[in-house]
């Protein structure tokens, strides 16, 4: 099989890595890639939201499968742009319709969907500028701290938690005005929760679904959960609390009424779902929906599946997902990332990245890397995820961080404390 994964991080690497290792691979392509991507299969040089391009490309190579990596071609709707194709119809794309990538695209939606399959989620409020009354009135029935979503896609910045009454009264005009664009017209209002996060996958073809390896990121700059937050700076997968019966209770409570509640809104869904979850008290309840894999979970959580991915997406496919298998790694899988010095803040890029082939006994998967002249140089904010094996996850933390120090850029940053909470 031709196979044409889209996105250019941590989390398309390792999935790259993942699908290469299937019988099933002839050939695998990653649009646009990176430095890492380009060692398994052959990057192309085109967007992952570039539909048009992407079409050319299918249709001259001759591709069978397209892997989405990224929210934002989902969530423009390229499952739907293949479908409506004559060309592309019988070309399977993983990742969900236009209308499923909602979940992620609108909180407000997300919410209204939780609300419907009475799927357990912090209480809220939906405002705009029209019912701002309505929003301060609501903050005023809350306890500190305050939650403020901004509906749309923000890069991961759209989320603000603030400590007082007037801050939030304040924020909260100041999104409704414009703060993030489009973006924040609408803001949801929430109820704060307070317990330790989890992130937990499902492939689902829209009727069946496997539940992937669990996992946990550190969206911290600072060690000790400090500081800003970034796209995530390591990841343990599995999470000692995400026991056996408290997983029953994520299956039973979330992922099964999620599965058929997108199923009776006639909702298409073939891809991965990614419940952000917090553990209050005991009981999971959703942060929120994200319509891909985590980065850096991915990073983790692919060295944790033993069976063919591709098989499994073969399953997506054609419905059939209940005949896969579904084997896991029983051991414990994590990954540091190694990100340019000011980062999630200002940082530069193009210093070259030495030491990667010192790195022994850890996968070393590329995220803001590419090549120059011959040399690979650093390219984005996150930079390389070390990830390792152990018997537990202090064995697999304690490879990872020796990988970390091999390798050398400068300004080279990584939080030393990944795992300290578990
Ligand atoms: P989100 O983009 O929705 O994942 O939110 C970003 C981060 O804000 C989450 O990972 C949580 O750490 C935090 N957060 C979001 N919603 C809540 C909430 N209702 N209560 C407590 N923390 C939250
Ligand atoms: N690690 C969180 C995310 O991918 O959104």
């Amino acid at each position: 099989m031709k196979l044409l994964l889209l996105g250019s991080g941590g989390r398309e690497h390792a999935l790259a890595w993942k699908i290469a290792q299937s019988p099933k691979i002839e050939k695998l392509y990653i649009a646009p890639g990176n430095a890492g991507t380009n060692d398994i299969g052959e990057n192309v040089t085109i967007k992952a939201d570039d539909f048009a391009a992407i079409k050319a490309f299918v249709i001259a190579n001759g591709i069978d499968m397209v892997v989405v990596g990224p929210e934002d071609p989902l969530v423009k709707g390229i499952y739907d742009y293949f479908k409506e194709d004559g060309t592309l119809r019988n070309v399977p794309v993983i990742g969900p319709s236009r209308k499923g990538a909602t979940l992620e695209g609108s909180k407000e939606f997300a919410k209204g969907f939780m609300q419907r399959h009475c799927i357990p989620t912090a209480g809220y409020k939906s405002i705009t500028a029209d019912n701002l009354e309505e929003g301060i009135a609501f903050l005023e029935t809350l306890q500190a701290p305050y939650v403020l979503k901004a509906d749309g896609l923000c890069a991961g910045k759209g989320v603000l938690i603030l400590a007082t009454l007037d801050e939030a009264k304040k924020e909260l005009r100041e999104m409704l005005g414009g703060m993030f664009g489009s973006a924040s017209a609408t803001v949801v209002i929430e109820e704060f929760l307070s317990g330790i996060e989890c992130s937990v996958f499902v492939l689902t073809d829209g009727k069946n679904y496997k539940i992937l390896p669990e996992a946990k990121d550190y969206k911290r700059i600072g060690e000790g959960d400090k500081g800003l937050n970034t796209g995530g700076m390591g990841s343990v997968s599995p999470v000692p609390f995400a026991d056996k019966a408290w997983m029953k209770k994520v299956e039973d409570r979330i992922i099964r009424p999620t599965v058929e509640g997108l199923a009776e809104e006639e909702i298409d869904y073939k891809g991965f779902i990614f419940f952000g979850l917090i553990n209050v008290k005991g009981e999971p309840m959703v942060i929120e929906y994200n319509v891909r894999m985590g980065d850096p979970e991915t990073e983790s959580v692919m060295l944790r599946i033993k069976s063919d991915l591709v098989e499994l997406f073969e399953g997506v496919a054609s419905g059939n997902l209940d005949e896969k298998v579904l084997e896991t790694d029983p051991r414990s899988a994590v990954c540091v990332m190694l990100v340019s010095g000011g980062y999630p803040e200002a940082y530069e890029k193009g210093f070259p990245i030495k030491g990667l082939d010192k790195v022994k006994d850890s996968i070393v998967f590329h995220a803001g890397t590419t090549l120059k002249d011959g040399q690979v140089v650093t390219n984005g904010g996150r930079v390389i995820a070390v990830s390792s094996y152990g018997r537990n996850k202090e064995e697999a933390l304690a490879q990872s961080f020796e990988g970390a120090k091999q390798i050398d850029f400068n300004k080279k940053y990584f939080r030393s404390d990944i795992g300290f909470d578990l």
